[in-house]
């Protein structure tokens, strides 16, 4: 049999979760998985009926008659924001800190209770609705990481109105796009946000993107920044002049469980970017049981998602999962390296933080940046740890593991998309025995397989392409204003009711997953499809090496050969030893086939705003072609930056 993707590295180490651990869990025992293999529809059902608060309970459970349209809960009515705040307070619980936000300059806190949040909510729904909004439309969102984004967010899901976040990084072109496609009548924003010290003018690039965007009839502009912004009377309307002055009491909208609760914008690297559909009830379920199971969270847990709430990670484990979970949450506004390495580190230690879910790109950075930014602090308030966004090389994993989490917390690798609303794969802290870069198994509920070609499941140990084969209540519901590209993309290759996720992945002999990375990116050299996750980890795995990324790049005898762009560790210099070194190093982890042709050192990689490494631009520099289209990197300039560095050590 030919391998979709042949697998080749062989990580050993095996960490089954601390007695300690299991013994207060909330889940401590893997009966769970039986239960919900043995009629899946029973077992959501039962944990809708008891976790969320309905006005009115559903008898539907799933309605899966016209597959890719799937519906859940179908007859049922709630309103999520009366199920992440009025509930709580209403049973006694509104004096709970739901977010400790803490801003970038230095001294910023504000604490704010779940009483506070439902009044402020509140407010900020009134205040929509006085500039038009209405159940049934869209608004856009374009803010910093403050507490008036959670707030504006909910305030939406209280008036029945779909948010769209568009993440405060993205240009002003591409937030008219997304405004436009979703045809939104506001938008909510700050004057600016705080970057790494800088002030990104929010409101500028707003008024420049409504140039475009002729259905919006109102701009509500939050102060943040402080400096002078352009007025346009009629349409703009500041936040502190309408929403405090607001009532504190707004009655949640009934919506039914399939009603839209929120578009979420994903950029493919590069065709248009998708409008993913999220509804209501199912959504919410996800969020709150994924929440539970992975986090283990407890009533007096420190949760900490370092996420920004323009990416799905923040709507579902900063605002919804949490909150509807009555969780206290830390809520940080600036990025990990500013105003020093030591900032989250400090931020643990200060609010004693006892969970820690951030992305294998900061740790990867962390590592680079030396242990000594975390040495000072006491970080002995951590009980687990999670990671989220891309696979996370082993040796990543270890370093996270000895010096953030003491050898002791156990690590959550979290595998999701966009599209499934919430955690699909994970381990379960206190039943799962742990391996480093393996996101283990599927979720109770969750059926995951890795398939061939032709979509049969391949036998353990081998890789191929990951699907999900059967509804789950967070999945995507369309793609808005396109079911025609829903389908084709996500429900077309193995079938109308198999969801092809677009990575590649390997189960080991214990039927755990290891993810491979999107599948578009596999490298074939001289027949063999091999994973960019495993050569990469096998680079990462030398001391000297911080970070990697691995593409295919033609080549006139291979086929394709593999060039490896690496990031040193901090103090490290490069030379042709080392070279010579890191190329001899994967020959002996991997295999001599899979050696890199070229090894190129960098000081940087091409990320997306969301931190995943483009390398299509990478096989741009590689090839010594012109560059293609930059506009979605966080810093389009590194890419020049790094096509200079390649020339010179190539002589071109
Ligand atoms: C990748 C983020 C390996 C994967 C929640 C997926 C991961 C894409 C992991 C979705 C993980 C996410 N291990 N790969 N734990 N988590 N990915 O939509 O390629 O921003 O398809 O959602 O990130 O990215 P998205």
């Amino acid at each position: 049999m030919v391998e979709a993707i042949e697998t080749l590295l062989e990580e050993r180490r095996r960490i089954p979760p601390p007695a300690a651990f299991t013994a207060a869990a909330r889940v401590a025992d893997a009966t769970i998985y039986d239960e919900a293999a043995t009629d899946f529809r029973a077992f959501w059902m039962g944990h809708a009926l008891r976790e969320i608060s309905w006005f009115r309970e559903p008898t539907e459970i799933l309605d899966d008659r016209n597959p890719p349209f799937y519906r859940w809960f179908a007859d049922g009515e709630l309103n999520v924001s009366y199920n992440c705040l009025d509930r709580h307070v209403a049973a006694g619980g509104g004096d709970k800190v739901a977010y400790t936000w803490i801003g970038e300059p230095a001294d910023e806190e504000r604490v704010l209770t779940y009483s506070d949040l439902l009044a402020e909510v509140s407010r900020c729904a009134n205040a929509l609705r006085e500039l038009g909004v209405r159940k049934g439309d869209r608004v856009a969102i374009y803010m910093g990481m403050v507490p008036e984004l959670p707030v504006a967010m909910l305030a939406c899901a209280r008036l029945g109105a779909a948010h769209s976040v568009v993440f405060g990084g993205f240009s002003a072109a591409a937030l008219a796009d997304r405004i436009n496609d979703a045809s939104c009548n506001v938008v909510i924003t700050c004057d600016g946000a705080w970057r790494r010290g800088q002030v990104v003018p929010l409101k500028v690039l707003v008024d420049e993107a409504l140039v475009s965007t002729p259905g919006v009839e109102h701009v509500l502009v939050l102060r943040r920044t402080g400096q002078e912004v352009a007025w346009q009377e009629g349409r703009d309307v500041w936040w502190h002049d309408v929403v405090p002055a607001a009532s504190p009491e707004c009655a949640p909208e009934r919506m039914n469980a399939e009603d839209v609760l929120y578009l979420l914008y994903t950029s493919g690297t590069t065709a248009k970017p998708k409008g993913i559909c999220h509804t209501t009830a199912g959504y919410l379920l996800g969020c709150i049981m994924s929440h539970q199971w992975v986090f283990d969270v407890r009533p007096d847990d420190v949760y900490w998602c370092a996420a920004d709430c323009g990416w799905v990670t923040g709507h579902s484990y900063i605002v919804y999962g949490p909150l509807a979970n009555h969780t206290t949450g830390v809520m940080y506004e600036g990025t990990p390296e500013h105003p020093s390495w030591s900032r989250h580190w400090e931020i643990v230690q200060r609010h004693r933080v006892s969970i820690y879910y951030t992305a294998p790109t900061a740790i990867r950075a962390f590592v680079k940046a030396g242990d000594e930014h975390l040495a000072r602090f006491d970080l002995s308030s951590l009980r687990l740890l999670g990671t989220v966004g891309e696979p996370i090389n082993p040796e990543a994993w270890m370093w996270y593991h000895s010096r953030v989490g003491r050898g002791e917390c156990p690590i959550v690798d979290t595998w999701w998309q966009t599209e499934t609303g919430s955690i699909m794969i994970a381990p379960l802290p206190g039943v799962t025995t742990i391996k480093p870069g393996s996101a283990t198994r599927a979720l109770p509920g969750v059926v995951a397989q890795v398939v061939d070609e032709q979509g049969a499941e391949v036998p353990l140990g081998s890789g191929g392409y990951l699907v999900l084969k059967q509804p789950w209540p967070s999945m995507l519901r369309t793609l808005w204003g396109d079911d025609d590209r829903f389908v084709s993309t996500y429900w077309s290759r193995f079938g109308r009711d198999v969801y092809f996720t677009g990575d590649g992945a390997r189960r080991d002999e214990d039927g755990d997953f290891w993810l491979l990375g999107r599948v578009d990116d596999v490298i074939n050299v001289a027949g063999h499809r091999i994973s960019t996750t495993e050569i990469e980890s096998a680079l990462v795995g030398h001391p000297a090496v911080a970070e990697a990324a691995a593409i295919g790049a033609h080549d006139a005898i291979k086929g394709e050969q593999i060039c490896a762009f690496v990031i040193l560790k901090d103090g490290i210099d490069q030379s042709v030893e080392l070279r010579g070194a890191l190329v001899a190093h994967v020959a002996t982890q991997i295999g001599k086939f899979a050696r890199p042709g070229m090894l190129l050192f960098t000081t940087d990689l091409p990320k997306t705003r969301s931190g995943k490494i483009m390398r299509r631009l990478l096989k741009d520099v590689a090839e010594g072609r012109e560059l293609g289209d930059a506009t979605t990197l966080r810093d389009p300039a590194i890419v020049l930056a790094i096509k200079s560095q390649a020339d010179a050590q190539l002589g071109r």
